[in-house]
């Protein structure tokens, strides 16, 4: 799907970026303290060191509001149009965590709803905010990936313990033009429902509401064969839509899920790793939140500059994928 021909002929355009994780900071030493495993292991496989844990309390429309707000300021703005939540973990099963974000952050009576894609839900949500800008049906949206993975882990299971951290990344979308600098130029996703084992929790929804597997499971080896492929392809997709080679991309900025995906999708393209952003090592994979959230990150890095060439891609359950091609704007990271 490309955005540069939707009906109405308008454009979206990023215009502000915010983030937020929770203070409380959990190393690999201090799962180590409690699992058998070690540092070691854990860099080795992943690249990951620390990750950050919402306090007992806390949930993910706290971050969520967070990452919004400082969303919003970076764009200069007090309102937007529509407020769309990508979260895997809502603060309950009913109702959605958007109206409740967008009504804590002062915005009104906006329509707000969630997306739940995973680790994809912030492509997947792009694309909706995408769809409803460029249709001129609103001039603006609020778009934050947020999850708190720590409350669905088995957090005695020590081959999904160590991978996840919680946070909140969010974008701030207005209507504008292809040639602007924050355009959005290019869309690609998918789903392979066949694979919906590969990252679930059995239990607690509809199909088994008082089932004993309620906690987060995932089958490691061929998930990471399936983010390798499908992020890979997904980049591919988009490069080839918006006529960039990998040498023309600045930045590629993947979700966050491990180093070693992230690298063997960079080699498999071609990319330079200097230009494969990567926060995972101080945050984890933080699921819907992981690329809004590096795209901040990478800001307040200094890694991102006005016109820069910005590649996205993403893989999680379902499952789903799906990426992205956008210039990048003038703004600074809240
Ligand atoms: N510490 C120490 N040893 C461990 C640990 C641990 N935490 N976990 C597993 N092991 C052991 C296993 O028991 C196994 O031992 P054995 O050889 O004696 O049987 C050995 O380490 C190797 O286990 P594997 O599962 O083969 O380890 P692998 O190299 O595949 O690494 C990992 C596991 C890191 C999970 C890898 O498969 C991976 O990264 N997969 C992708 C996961 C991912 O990215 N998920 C996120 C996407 S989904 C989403 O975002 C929602």
């Amino acid at each position: 799907m490309g955005t540069r021909h939707a009906a109405g002929g308008g454009a979206t355009v990023l215009a502000g970026v915010g983030s937020s994780v929770p203070v409380h900071v959990v190393t690999n030493d201090d799962l180590a303290a409690r699992l058998d495993t070690s540092d070691e292991w854990i860099r080795s496989r992943t690249g990951i060191v620390t990750r950050h844990v919402v306090a007992p309390g806390v949930a993910t429309s706290d971050l969520a509001v967070e990452a919004g707000g400082h969303a919003l300021k970076s764009a200069g703005r007090e309102n937007v149009d529509v407020v769309i939540v990508a979260t895997t973990t809502p603060d309950r099963q009913c109702p959605a965590t958007a109206p409740a974000v967008a009504a804590r952050l002062g915005l009104g009576h906006v329509p707000a709803f969630d997306v739940n894609a995973v680790c994809s839900g912030f492509v997947y949500g792009l694309a909706t905010a995408a769809g409803m800008l460029g249709s001129g049906l609103f001039g603006s949206a609020l778009l934050i990936g947020a999850d708190t993975f720590s409350t669905i882990l088995d957090h005695d299971d020590r081959s999904t313990a160590f991978l996840f951290g919680d946070g909140a990344g969010a974008v701030v979308l207005r209507a504008g033009e292809p040639d602007e600098p924050g355009a959005l130029l290019a869309l690609d996703m998918g789903a392979d429902g066949d694979l919906e084992d590969l990252i679930i929790v059995p239990d607690g929804g509809a199909r088994n509401p008082d089932g004993p597997a309620d906690r987060f499971a995932m089958q490691g080896q061929a998930v990471y064969r399936q983010a390798v492929a499908r992020m890979t392809e997904t980049t591919k997709v988009v490069l080839e839509k918006v006529g960039w080679t990998p040498e023309d991309v600045d930045l590629f900025v993947g979700h966050q899920a491990n180093q070693r995906i992230l690298d063997a999708v960079a080699g498999r393209l071609g990319l330079p790793l200097d230009r494969v952003y990567s926060n995972l090592d101080r945050v984890g994979n933080t699921a819907a939140a992981s690329i809004p959230l590096a795209l901040s990150d990478a800001v307040g890095e200094g890694r991102l500059d006005t016109g820069d060439k910005v590649a996205l891609a993403a893989f999680g359950g379902g499952a789903t994928w799906g990426g992205a091609a956008l210039t990048w704007p003038e703004l600074r990271a809240q």
